[in-house]
């Protein structure tokens, strides 16, 4: 499904500041998967993620979705195949639109950019049903602006238009860091159903160990730009924090930074 061969991308090459983010990165994603993915900070985890979604090209390495490479592929090509969430409530949505001139934008994604029509009812409809999934009464709320929302409906709402034209790839990066406790499981549960009704592949960044463990079906901690853990299966299933915290520190020779991390 995807592929990441020995990427490499290095930040500020030939200054003081050079750091090598991605040192030779290999993962490989099955159709399905939703894999968390968690390490300290400054591991490389969103810097992995913008090198899968084009932010910038590798120095060297190979990606490829479904066996067709991207490597050199711009970001706005990849958006067709790939849906982000990231941390900040308010990076996903547009705030001075409605909800429905948000959702429409996602669902027209990737079709035809020639004049559009206005809203029609038969989209407002599924618009409707999809909201009502989420549980938050949004969808008697359609012309409402999005700014008039909390930050757990924004996600919650930046989630479904992720997922509205089924991509073949979701990451997600820490997009439930920002939220209060509740609200952040609200949106957890909301990304189980979705990644599970739409049968998605997944790549989801979190700083809480538990969740780490909880959700999805695999779990891959980064370490200097690399993978040096990837768990699944009975082992996972098996797995409490401690036994995670202490494999991270057989594989890195380090102890975790855990400040920015959740352990409970
Ligand atoms: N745009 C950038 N320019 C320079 N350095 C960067 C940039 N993005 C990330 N880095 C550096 O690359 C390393 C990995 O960062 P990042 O992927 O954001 O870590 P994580 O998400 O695991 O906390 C860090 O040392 C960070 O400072
Ligand atoms: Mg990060």
């Amino acid at each position: 499904m995807l592929n990441v061969r020995e990427i490499l991308k290095t930040f500020n090459l030939g200054t003081i500041n050079q750091k090598i983010a991605l040192n030779k990165l290999s993962l490989e994603l099955f159709p399905n998967d939703f894999v968390t993915v968690i390490g300290s900070n400054g591991a490389g985890k969103s810097t992995l993620l913008n090198a899968i979604a084009g932010n910038f090209f590798v120095d060297s390495g190979k990606i490829a979705i479904e066996n067709a490479d991207i490597t050199r592929l711009p970001a706005h090509k990849r958006a067709d195949m790939i849906s982000r969430v990231f941390q900040d409530p308010l990076s996903g949505t547009a705030a001075s639109m409605t909800i429905e001139e948000n959702l429409i934008m996602a669902y027209r994604r990737g079709k035809t950019r020639r004049l559009r029509p206005a809203i029609g009812a038969k989209e407002r409809d599924i618009f409707r049903a999809k909201l009502e999934k989420l549980g938050l009464g949004l969808e008697n709320r359609l012309t409402h602006r999005v700014s008039l929302l909390s930050g757990g409906q924004r996600q919650a709402l930046t989630l479904l238009m992720a997922t509205l034209q089924k991509p073949k790839l979701l990451l997600l990066d820490e997009h439930t860091a920002a939220l209060d406790p509740k609200t952040a499981e609200k949106v957890l549960e909301l990304t189980c159903n979705v990644t599970e009704q739409e049968h998605l592949t997944t790549l989801m960044i979190t700083h809480n160990l538990d969740h780490a463990l909880s959700f999805g079906n695999r779990t891959i901690m980064m370490h200097e730009g690399r993978v040096i853990l990837d768990i699944k299966g009975t082992e996972r299933n098996n797995m409490t924090i401690s036994n995670l915290l202490e494999m991270f520190e057989k594989a890195s020779g380090a102890h975790m930074n855990t400040d920015r991390m959740i352990l409970a």
